[in-house]
């Protein structure tokens, strides 16, 4: 287990690639028309392919869309029904043990144990992850340094708030230095300072990584991820850069005012992404392909109206 790359000790020079270009490893995560069928259940993942290479790629869907099947796939919890997933070109089911030295996984139901301080907890995993003790004691010093928990880090567990919490869960992840890390839903239950300061934490630990950040909430990925995927239903609905899924809903979006008293109907009609009260009414913008009223203007998208583009027009052609 290679614990040779030091961990910087602050968030700004974290930013620098820790390793040269010139030696950096390959990373290449291909996800093979991958299906997921739950035991007689329905199926949770169905045909997904995706390729990726380092940066942070946002995996964004609605509850039960798939991603946290997706991401105990991809860290080698529970294998794919169909398809497969290769890492550097081997398959992630035949040799789950070369992808777990080069894996870090924050679980969606992360727990900690609270009568542990952050270092005893951090140094626990470390040995069940088969890491050299000093050289695993070093790297917590460093980790805790880079996640904010450094003066705290001698205090039990149980009396962390649920950002401190995550914190650790991202310091456990970080243990082995991977050169892929999967996150899932790791903002959620914080609050909004936290929140922000956990995005860029993210972003910062990119460099020569893949970083996998799945999330409902479309401002989680619009700052941190450089790729984002839309899944929905188990299916990918589109997978690109935020410039290239804003584009697509180039024309739109359109905002206009309409009396209050028409909001509940308006709700019922158009697909809105957000309304605003104002002197004279409620100014509302709105996905459609067509101006949808004859004083609608048109709006530049936002990336939570690609968003809920995409998901409509999944949604339609369902019912179709
Ligand atoms: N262990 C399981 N056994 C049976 N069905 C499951 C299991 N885990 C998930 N599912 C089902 O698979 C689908 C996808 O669930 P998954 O947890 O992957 O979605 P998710 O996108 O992570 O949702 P959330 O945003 O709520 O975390 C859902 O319909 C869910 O009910
Ligand atoms: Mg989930």
């Amino acid at each position: 287990m290679s614990l040779t790359t030091p961990v910087s000790t602050t968030l700004q020079a974290a930013a620098v690639p820790l390793v040269p270009a010139a030696a950096a490893p390959a990373l290449d995560l291909s996800i093979e028309a991958v299906g997921k069928q739950y035991r007689r259940g329905a199926w949770a993942l169905r045909d997904l392919s995706l390729r990726l290479g380092p940066g942070v790629l946002g995996l964004l869907g609605p509850n039960g869309a798939g991603k946290s099947t997706l991401m105990r796939i991809l860290a080698t919890i529970t294998q794919p029904t169909t398809g497969k997933v290769t890492w550097n070109g081997a398959d992630l089911a035949r040799a789950p043990d070369a992808a777990r030295r080069v894996l870090g996984y924050l679980p969606q139901d992360f727990g900690v144990y609270p009568n542990l301080n952050a270092v005893e907890f951090l140094e626990y995993l470390a040995a069940v992850k088969g890491l050299d003790g000093r050289a695993a004691r070093r790297r917590i010093d460093d980790l805790l340094q880079l996640v904010n928990l450094a003066e705290a880090s001698r205090r039990p567990l149980g009396g962390y708030s649920g950002g401190m919490k995550q914190r650790v869960g991202i310091a456990q992840a970080l243990l082995n230095d991977p050169q892929l890390l999967i996150v899932d839903e790791p903002t959620v239950g914080l609050d909004p300072e936290e929140r922000v300061r956990f995005r860029n934490l993210l972003s910062d630990l990119s460099g020569q990584r893949i970083v996998i950040l799945s999330t409902h909430i479309v401002s989680d990925v619009e700052a941190a991820a450089s790729d984002i995927a839309v899944i929905n239903q188990g299916q990918l609905l589109a997978h690109g850069s935020p410039e290239a899924l804003l584009q697509a809903a180039a024309g739109q979006v359109w905002e206009w005012v309409i009396p209050s008293a028409e909001l509940p109907a308006a709700r019922q009609r158009y697909l809105i992404s957000s309304t605003v009260r104002t002197g004279d009414g409620v100014r509302l913008r709105a996905v459609a392909e067509a101006p949808p009223a004859p004083d609608a203007q048109p709006a530049a998208p936002a990336l939570e109206d690609a968003y809920l583009r995409l998901l409509a027009r999944h949604r339609n052609r369902g019912a179709a």
